[in-house]
């Protein structure tokens, strides 16, 4: 007989007329393929449509902007001003709806923060842009102090907002006052220094967010939840504290139904708003756990979130009664049913990489680095079960691997996987000692039981030859042998990043290699104690992370010394001999030397491989040594191509 293992998180949620089915929320993320005009596609209607259907009770659309001219706050957001706008916003609201799960959308308005260039080239920044005073922006954008009349069209646009995502369907809203957006820098001291009934008090820079709360009641009526977003402190000079926050929640409570506690501003925090992989899982709960002790209503907490156990114990003492996840949603969409169901060995935990995030910078998408689906979320919709059944062979259980043969094994395929070590795993393995890598490293655990449910044959300790290709005579072989570390020289106190297994080689540690996985290496070790140089070729490290990732990992890499262009020439007993560009030599002194100068792919074997049956798939490492995002996304797409 079923029995939940986390009834807290399987309990009902009563918001006004609304019941929530259970405590967990999709956060409110935005798809940047909008149209131009910021009008909805079928591609972001299905985005939203895929959370629907893992089992979130709430799903709340990313950034609607209530006044587009003033206050669209990214190169794409939803244009609600537009005339257009509400057979797409219908659209997307039954698409929620229909999978029983309630739908909400982000009221937002930008404020000064509006009409940012996302893409180099889009000249946003010669818009005029509106907030609490005239301010000279760092980009050199002017900000002009809202009068008035504008202050009254916009609360004003709010409450047609409300009244059309209401007509639309949607069951309920969330206004976004947090984050640093216009409501917080209206009640935020250090950006509102207006001196009207707009500025000065706390309840005058509360006034803008009360008066749109007012005017979004009156348009939906009494039995409409309305949800609020606020940040629980700001976290940058001047910005407001916790403190500030309660007084704020007891200020609006009477005005919402849910109180979203999130954390951070624009102005500066971006990492407490979106907790990088060097920080707590959950590290912002004890914000809405402190808040919810001033205040009746329910409280939502949301930052790091993706363990089944934790989420558990927040809803279960007390800290808060809904958990709300943003980008753990995006590496599993079928988190919440897994819960529900007891499965959470099915699930793929978000490691933080922020390749959801830096990508809509480098090319207006979203994607994911665990989940292929994302971005794709639409034509994954027509996807079909092999016409033929057929044999698949995988040479490899590196993650490309092994994200093939699930693919292939769940479209109707018969698959073997053959792995040449005893583990599955490939190069993600050499994360399982360093507890900031953890969920990437628990991601091969997880797609090994993905392996297992899609009735995929595996077997270890196995190198497919062309001999045993030949053999086993399958219609279809998929290359995934990955790469190899390269071995630059050799020594007594030389070792490899993927052999250290969470020991420290010794207490001075030079790590040759600044890319990520040295500069990873070198923060791991650092933190256990050691003295750690890092020492690179280029003119900086981690060029590899993307956008979002390097600034936290550069931070962290404060722990230790970084030297740029110096080449790691040979191991000497006291250290790590170098030399400059012009030829000059140094010593890095240290007992040990790490050795992260990168993969090269294992081509031979791979290419031993070619023509030994009638379709052969190379992918991932032993093409051309790149990143798991790589081998996942080509593995993924080499099962459907079967
Ligand atoms: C891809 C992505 C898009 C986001 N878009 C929005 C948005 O449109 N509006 C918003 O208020 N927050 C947005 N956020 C912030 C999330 O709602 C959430 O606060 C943040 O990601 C922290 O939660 P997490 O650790 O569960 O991801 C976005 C976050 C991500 C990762």
């Amino acid at each position: 007989m079923y029995t939940p293992a986390f009834p807290a998180l399987c309990q009902p949620l009563r918001l006004r007329g609304l019941t929530l089915s259970n405590r967990m929320a999709a956060a409110p993320m935005g798809y940047p393929e909008l149209t131009a005009e910021g009008l909805l596609t079928q591609d972001a209607i299905a985005f939203y449509e895929l959370r629907a259907k893992g089992g979130a009770a709430l799903i709340t659309v990313g950034e609607a902007v209530v006044h587009y001219a003033t206050g669209r706050s990214h190169g794409r957001s939803i244009n609600l001003s537009h005339p257009d706008v509400l057979a797409g916003l219908t659209q997307l609201a039954r698409a929620i709806r229909r999978h029983g799960a309630a739908a909400s959308i982000e009221l937002a308005h930008g404020g000064k923060f509006s009409a940012v260039d996302s893409l180099p080239g889009e000249r946003h920044r010669d818009k005029v842009k509106y907030g609490p005073v005239d301010e000279v922006m760092p980009d050199g954008s002017r900000v002009i102090a809202m009068p008035k009349e504008m202050i009254a069209e916009i609360v004003e646009s709010y409450g047609k907002a409300a009244a059309l995502v209401k007509r639309a369907g949607f069951d309920m809203l969330l206004v976004h006052a947090g984050h640093g957006w216009l409501l917080e820098q209206f009640y935020s001291p250090a950006t509102n220094t207006r001196t009207d009934e707009y500025g000065g008090s706390r309840p005058n820079r509360a006034r803008l967010m009360l008066e749109v709360l007012d005017a979004i009641r009156a348009a939906v009526g009494p039995d409409f939840p309305i949800e609020l977003r606020i940040s629980a402190e700001e976290s940058f000079p001047g910005g407001y504290d916790l403190r500030e926050a309660i007084e704020l929640a007891k200020l609006v409570e009477d005005k919402i139904d849910l109180l979203h506690v999130s954390a951070g501003s624009n102005e500066d925090s971006f990492y407490e708003t979106h907790p990088s992989m060097y920080m707590e899982r959950g590290c912002n709960v004890r914000f809405a756990a402190e808040i919810k002790k001033h205040v009746r209503i329910p409280v939502a907490t949301i930052g790091a979130l993706n363990e089944p156990d934790m989420l558990e114990e927040i809803i279960e003492s007390g800290k808060a009664d809904v958990v709300t996840m943003g980008r753990a949603l995006l590496a599993d969409p079928e988190l919440p049913r897994k819960v529900i169901q007891n499965r959470t060995d099915e699930i793929l935990r978000c490691m933080r990489c922020f390749t959801c995030l830096a990508e809509r910078m480098q090319t207006q998408t979203r994607i994911c680095a665990l989940n292929p689906l994302i971005g794709r979320e639409y034509e994954s919709m027509f996807q079909r079960p092999a016409t033929t059944k057929k044999r698949v062979l995988v040479a490899g259980g590196g993650v490309g691997g092994m994200e093939a043969a699930i693919t292939a094994a769940q479209r109707g395929h018969q698959v073997l996987l053959c792995e040449k070590s005893g583990e599955l795993g490939g190069a993600i393995l050499g994360d399982k000692y360093i507890p900031f890598k953890h969920d990437a490293y628990a991601a091969a655990r997880t797609l090994a039981r993905r392996m297992a449910l899609a009735g995929v044959e595996v077997r270890l300790n196995t190198e497919v030859t062309p001999q045993f290709v030949r053999a086993w005579e399958p219609d279809c072989l998929i290359v995934a042998v990955g790469g190899s570390p390269i071995v630059p020289f050799t020594g007594p106190n030389v070792f490899l990043a993927s052999d250290l297994k969470g020991k420290l080689p010794g207490k001075r540690i030079a790590v040759l290699g600044g890319g990520l996985v040295g500069c990873e290496t070198a923060v791991y070790c650092a933190m256990q104690g050691a003295e750690v140089t890092v020492v690179e070729m280029a003119a900086e490290v981690a060029r590899d992370a993307n956008a979002r990732q390097r600034p936290a990992l550069l931070k962290e890499l404060e722990r230790t010394t970084v030297r740029c262009g110096l080449r790691g020439l040979r191991a000497a007993p006291e250290g790590l001999v170098c030399a400059d560009a012009d030829g000059r030599e140094e010593l890095i002194e240290a007992d040990a030397i790490v050795l992260a100068v990168g993969q090269k792919p294992n081509r031979a074997a791979a290419d031993a491989l070619r023509n030994t049956a009638p379709e052969v798939r190379l992918l991932g490492d032993c093409l051309k040594a790149s990143t798991l995002r790589e081998a996942i996304f080509q593995g993924y797409h080499a099962g459907l191509d079967v």
